[in-house]
């Protein structure tokens, strides 16, 4: 049986929340009841250290029909494309790198069958880096949930509508939505049809809003419209398969229910949505135009102020209006290193290449920028106001070099003559 489950939400970023499917499931006043309502188990699930500071203190409180303890051993699970940080299965390389969309599967593929590494950094035991995974799904994961101890599982929607049935509530999403699930919560992907995306699964601090500075206390991504599901829970005694990630392998166990049995819960680590249609996108009025930094969603800070683990910063619909300027993403060598993806439509850098599905890398220090039919425009345009319209793309912006998988390296996917993009520029006339 399932209860509650038409999903709803709950505004505001990492709001200490309060919900319960069934009336009186919750405690008041008190966390650990002698006996909980109902002959519930209360759980607390700590995504940050019991004594970190209180402003970056992450814990809830599950009021579940079964102890999560209640299972027998794991054992390891068919690994197929997925890696993790230690990535040591290519030599570092340099070059810039880009990927034709991940195909459709032919076979039955459900989320976590589908799920494949194109690479990463740093190491998931020790907290740093990140893991960079796509995913293409045709099926339902049907009695089998799925979640990762080694990192927050940062979900970006490419394809088609995508139901998160996690331990906390019911999330939807399509195309332009985003989806966070903290570090060890359970949850099952429905998909209907064909569906695809890109997951940066974050080893390090957990994302949070960039601080503002002079922009002032509105703009980008606005606290209230992030969502997180009201509880929905599933009474379900039938065998379910429980595959986690943990130290980069994957495992399962089974239990002999459905482990999204959490009636009530409270507190402020839970999954979460996000429409970039709100994104409060800001740009230059005079000329030149800011450093990309300026369309940073949410950023995993490392210990070296200012010098992200990770920024998931998008590049949404937006008016171009500056005078006197070259105003697609300009020629760059970064110190920190970009992965970029495309949900829809035409990255303004890039002419043709890059498509929707697709990837491309462009580690520390590697040239990058617009291509040769982009630059060619842009210097030729007439500057009047003009709106970029129907398109999306996102990078995930990280401190270290990502190392390729092999698998991500040896695919046909990957573009061997992507460099030819930067051919044909004409020598500066001195
Ligand atoms: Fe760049």
């Amino acid at each position: 049986m399932t209860r509650s489950n038409a999903p709803a939400y709950q505004t505001g970023f990492a709001n200490h929340f309060a919900t319960e499917a069934v009336d009186g499931a919750l405690p008041v006043g008190r966390n650990s009841p002698q006996r909980p309502a109902l002959g519930l188990y209360a759980e607390q699930l700590s995504g940050a250290a019991f004594t970190a500071p209180r402003d970056h203190n992450l814990r809830s409180w599950l009021y579940r029909l079964r102890p999560s303890a209640q299972h027998g051993p794991y054992q390891p699970f068919a690994q197929g494309r997925v890696r993790s940080g230690p990535f040591t299965e290519t030599p570092p390389n340099p070059n810039r790198m880009r990927w034709d969309p991940l195909p459709m599967p032919d076979q039955p593929t459900d989320w976590v069958e589908g799920l494949t590494t194109y690479g990463g950094n740093g190491d998931a035991d020790s907290g740093t880096g990140v893991g960079v995974h796509l995913y293409v799904a045709n099926r339902s994961m049907v009695d089998r949930v799925f979640y990762s101890a080694d990192g927050e599982l940062l979900i970006v929607p490419q394809q088609a509508a995508q139901r998160f049935v996690t331990e906390m509530g019911v999330i939807e999403a399509a195309p332009g939505h985003i989806v966070v699930i903290p570090r060890g919560v359970r949850f099952r992907v429905e998909v209907d049809g064909e569906a695809r995306g890109y997951v940066c699964e974050n080893y390090g601090a957990p994302f949070r809003l960039p601080d503002l500075g002079p922009i002032g206390s509105n703009g980008l991504a606005n606290p209230r419209d992030f969502e997180t599901p009201v509880a929905a829970f599933e009474d379900v005694d039938r065998s379910t398969e429980c595959v986690q990630k943990y130290g980069g392998q994957l495992w399962a166990t089974t239990f002999d229910h459905s482990p999204l049995d959490v009636v009530a819960w409270h507190g402020n680590y839970a999954p979460y949505r996000y429409d970039t249609a709100r994104f409060n996108t800001i740009g230059t009025v005079s000329f030149d135009h800011p450093d990309p930094s300026i369309f940073t969603v949410l950023t995993s800070p490392s210990d070296t102020p200012g010098t992200a683990n990770c920024d998931f910063v998008i590049f949404p619909p937006r008016w171009m209006v500056a005078e006197d300027t070259f105003r697609p993403p300009w020629f760059h060598r970064n110190v920190m290193s970009e992965f970029m993806g495309l949900i829809f439509g035409e990255y303004d850098a890039k002419a043709g290449g890059f498509a929707p599905g697709g990837a491309s890398l462009h580690n520390r220090m590697s040239g990058h920028g617009p291509d040769q039919a982009s630059w060619d425009g842009a210097t030729k345009a007439d500057l009047k106001p003009h709106k970029i319209e129907n398109t999306l793309a996102f990078m995930f912006e990280t401190r270290m070099p990502i190392r390729t998988t092999a698998w991500a390296e040896q695919t046909p996917l990957m573009q061997l003559d992507y460099d030819d993009c930067w051919t044909g520029f004409e020598k500066g006339k001195v």
